[in-house]
């Protein structure tokens, strides 16, 4: 099948993507990791598509990918040798599969209860592999994770203890600071929560248990616990491509995504619709910004239109084409089939979000 071959030629609403722009993130990241001895772990989330994972990869200073799915980590494992499954992993039918990737890949998946570890070693029994384990420790973010110390170090040695399973080390991520605006309080809050998961790596490592693995961090936060002493990787994703949220924050990184939407009305002056609703761009961290516009915004999004307030003189009329920044990178991806990659105005390629939506559901 043929592809679009301009801008213009783009059935909308679509997702494109403004490949040198990206690749400056993807080089801007690489470049700061190749600096220290912390590596980055990309997670494959935030875009789920192989294409952009790939060249992630191959600008260096990655140690492997972050996945949230098991579906995610089938998908990279194609070109991936080393996975972490940032995520519990619960349910026979998941646990069977992750045992099935261990034949073929390094896999290593976030446990915070026995009964997961179980479920995992059995799984990995069944099909005489040995699958890794990182304990999932709660850095402070109300979501999964054992609470440090203690209890990381119990449930720590209970994996040890399980054949089918390899205690790796531990992880933490700081959702809950990512996003702090405030450079002096993100960091101190992100240090603070660091040293909860140093503190339960160093009662792993005296009591003799392994722990190779620290992983952490989002892109938030990359500069911050990237250089903490003794964080092992950082699991950002956001970054190469972006948001407004987080192009709130004082990093280098450059909006490299939007959603193409085509005006359908024109119904007055200061009001414009386009074909570009929240079916095509996430709202979850508010609108998104008009690209290019002066002076207009977004007033709500329905299923299939955006409503845009614009100067009243502007000459925007049914036909024409506007874009979207959204407030939220993963969400908004994951409701497209294809990212439509352009270099100026010329479409370079039309990469497929391999592992969108629940990509198990394909399979029957
Ligand atoms: C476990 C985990 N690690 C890392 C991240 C970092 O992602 P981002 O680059 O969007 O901050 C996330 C994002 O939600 C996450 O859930």
């Amino acid at each position: 099948m043929t592809h679009p071959r301009t801008l213009s030629d783009i059935p909308t609403p679509a997702l494109i993507v403004d490949v040198p722009a990206m690749e400056r993130n993807i080089r801007r990241m690489a470049e700061f990791f190749a600096a220290g001895a912390c590596r980055l772990r990309p997670h494959f989330k935030a875009h789920k598509t192989l294409e952009i994972a790939r060249r992630q990869l191959a600008a260096g200073s990655c140690t492997g990918l972050t996945c949230a799915t098991v579906a995610e980590a089938e998908a990279a494992s194609d070109f991936c040798d080393d996975i972490l499954i940032a995520n519990q992993v619960i349910g026979p039918d998941k646990t069977a599969r992750v045992a099935a990737l261990a034949k073929r890949t390094d896999v290593k998946i976030a446990a915070d209860s026995v009964y997961g570890l179980e479920e995992m070693a059995a799984a990995a029994q069944r099909a005489g592999v040995t699958v890794g384990i990182v304990i999932d420790v709660n850095v402070g973010m109300p979501r999964c994770g054992v609470a440090p110390g203690e209890e990381a170090l119990a449930l720590a040695r209970r994996a040890a203890g399980l054949s089918g399973l390899r205690l790796r080390g531990v992880m933490g991520y700081e959702g809950h600071v990512v996003a702090i605006e405030d450079r002096g309080e993100r960091e101190a809050r992100a240090r603070k929560a660091m040293e909860r998961l140093l503190t339960s790596a160093q009662m792993m490592r005296e009591a003799g248990l392994a722990c190779d693995i620290v992983s952490a961090g989002g892109t938030g936060t990359y500069d911050i616990t990237g250089r903490v002493e003794g964080v092992t990787e950082v699991q950002a994703g956001s970054y190469v491509l972006m948001d407004t949220a987080y192009a709130k924050l004082d990093i280098p990184f450059e909006k490299a995504f939007s959603v193409l939407g085509t005006v359908l009305s024109r119904p007055a002056p200061g009001l414009c619709v386009t074909d570009s609703g929240h079916k095509a761009c996430t709202q979850d961290h508010g609108n998104p910004a008009v690209k290019d516009a002066p002076g207009a915004s977004v007033l709500f999004l329905s299923d299939e239109h955006a409503s845009i307030a614009i100067p009243p003189d502007s000459p925007v009329r049914p036909g024409d084409r506007i874009q979207l920044w959204p407030s939220h990178t993963d969400p908004t991806i994951n409701l497209h089939d294809v990212l439509y990659a352009l270099e100026g105005e010329t479409v370079v390629g039309v990469w497929p979000v391999t592992a969108r939506g629940y990509a198990e559901q394909r399979h029957g």
